[in-house]
């Protein structure tokens, strides 16, 4: 008998997995899940290898308490691009990725995280003012400016001014390219990475991200000579930090977290938004519920007690479960052989935790289809049970700033604007780049202009 054995999975060439992934990848994971049940192998771009896909919740919660020793993420795990560098959390793996890990944690959490609550409060003011009453407009690219400035300002602690504007169209050129088709090509068929000069895609990407750096060490540099103790922004505090050695981190380090937190924070969480921002009005009840909820909070409430609105979050986590903006974790590599489900698998194999249809389990969360926020109130969920941040050593960094944000915008604008969804028929979840993002940015008409800031 053969040592090693994968789960069943589609046999059609890995080309047309990938395909099928790319174009409809909910289907996709919803027809092999029907077909192969809770554990089914894929080949798909960029690396064809086998790839287990899992979405039993046992089976997960084994995954996230393995050993990094035996299983981990990282550059080995395929996750690799010029852009986030060598030194980004994402990629790194082991003892490394602990010690960086660390060093990140606590700017993003606690008390810390509590003084973002005024800037996001007035970005948020300002991004919106521009909405006009009457005709249906998107509000994810809102959302994206929101939570684009929220990062530059709170993460980089960028002020208005020369440095930041350029800095700022750096990025978004990088971050939306010209030909979006391309640039995701190049990165699920790593064959076309090639620099061919400044006019070739690969070439053009390469060079972006040359003068991009040259900005972000500049920033670097002068936050180092400029008392950066004093002051409250992420990088401030990256700068001051130290590993257990007394060792700060080095700027190609400060570097790569930077735009490891820009890339894995700014998407994710305005996608969310306008997700949550369509579910709230697209069930009035739900809106009814979260008024009340926010009414008792009184006129200019504290961000700590927004934090902990129940209602407000039972909302967020509904939004975040139903159409999870990330869909799957990111893939793992076992490194020694693994048993998973009665499967033994060998060295090399990699296995992804699938988000969305862990989301999707009857059982855990009957009529899954349906947004209910009271889920989360008449139960507790297991962190394997309910996964939109991931778990285990790579669960999301990010996740409690990811909350704060989503409670403080939505708070924000509910306080500020009436209105409604666009179309009455449910709205139809589709891809942008990795993420799930509401079809047509999730559009909106306002009804009023509540109150002025
Ligand atoms: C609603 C918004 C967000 C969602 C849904 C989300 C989701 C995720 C998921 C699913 C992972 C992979 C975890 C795993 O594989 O176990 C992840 C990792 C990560 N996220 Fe988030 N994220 C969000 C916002 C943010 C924000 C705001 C930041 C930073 C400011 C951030 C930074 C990161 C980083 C650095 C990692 C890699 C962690 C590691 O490898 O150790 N994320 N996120």
């Amino acid at each position: 008998m053969s040592e090693y054995q994968l789960p069943d999975g589609p046999q059609t060439h890995p080309w047309i997995q990938t395909q099928q992934w790319l174009m409809h990848p909910l289907e996709y994971l919803e027809d092999c899940a029907q077909r192969y049940g809770d554990i089914f192998t894929l080949r798909i771009g960029p690396v064809f290898t086998p790839q287990v896909f899992v979405s039993d919740p046992q089976a997960i919660q084994q995954i996230f308490a393995t050993d990094p020793k035996h299983l981990d993420s990282g550059e080995a795990a395929g996750i690799k691009s010029p852009l986030l560098g060598r030194q980004s959390l994402l990629a790194l793996e082991g003892k490394s990725h602990q010690r960086q890990r660390r060093l990140l944690t606590p700017p993003l959490h606690g008390e810390r995280m509590l003084t973002y609550g005024e800037l996001i409060r007035s970005i948020t003011e300002q991004q919106t003012q521009q909405w006009q009453v009457g005709e249906p407009f998107p509000v994810l690219p809102s959302m994206q400016a929101i939570s684009f400035e929220i990062i530059l300002k709170a993460v980089f602690g960028l002020e208005d001014g020369p440095r930041y504007q350029t800095l700022k169209d750096q990025l978004i050129a990088i971050l939306n390219p010209k030909v979006p088709l391309v640039t995701e090509l190049m990165f699920v068929f790593p064959g076309l990475q090639q620099d061919l000069g400044a006019w070739s895609p690969w070439g053009s990407f390469l060079r972006q991200i040359q003068q991009l750096d040259e900005l972000i060490y500049a920033e670097i540099r002068d936050r180092k000579e400029t008392a950066p103790s004093a002051r409250t922004d992420i990088l401030s505090l990256m700068i001051t930090a130290r590993d257990e050695q007394g060792q700060p981190m080095t700027e190609v380090e400060l570097r790569d977290e930077l735009i490891t937190l820009l890339i894995a924070g700014h998407e994710t969480t305005a996608s969310s938004l306008a997700w949550a921002l369509y579910w709230i009005h697209q069930r009035p009840e739900v809106h009814e519920k979260l008024r009340q909820e926010l009414a008792g909070l009184g006129a200019n409430p504290d961000p700590n007690a927004i934090f902990r609105a129940s209602y407000l979050t039972a909302v967020c986590c509904e939004a975040l479960r139903l159409y999870p903006v990330v869909m799957l974790a990111l893939n793992r590599i076992v490194k020694s052989p693994l048993e998973i489900l009665g499967y033994r698998l060998e060295p090399g194999t990699v296995i992804i935790p699938c988000i969305y249809l862990t989301h999707q389990r009857e059982k855990l969360y009957p009529e899954p289809k349906q947004f209910r926020p009271e889920r989360f109130l008449e139960r507790q969920f297991a962190p394997y049970e309910y996964l939109p941040f991931g778990g285990g050593n790579r669960r999301c960094i990010g996740m409690a700033f990811a909350l704060f944000e989503m409670k403080l915008v939505l708070t924000t604008v509910l306080s500020q604007w009436r209105m409604v969804v666009a179309d009455t028929q449910l709205l139809r979840p589709v891809r942008k780049g990795a993420l799930l993002a509401p079809a047509e940015g999730a559009q909106m008409i306002i009804k009023a202009r509540l109150n002025s800031p």
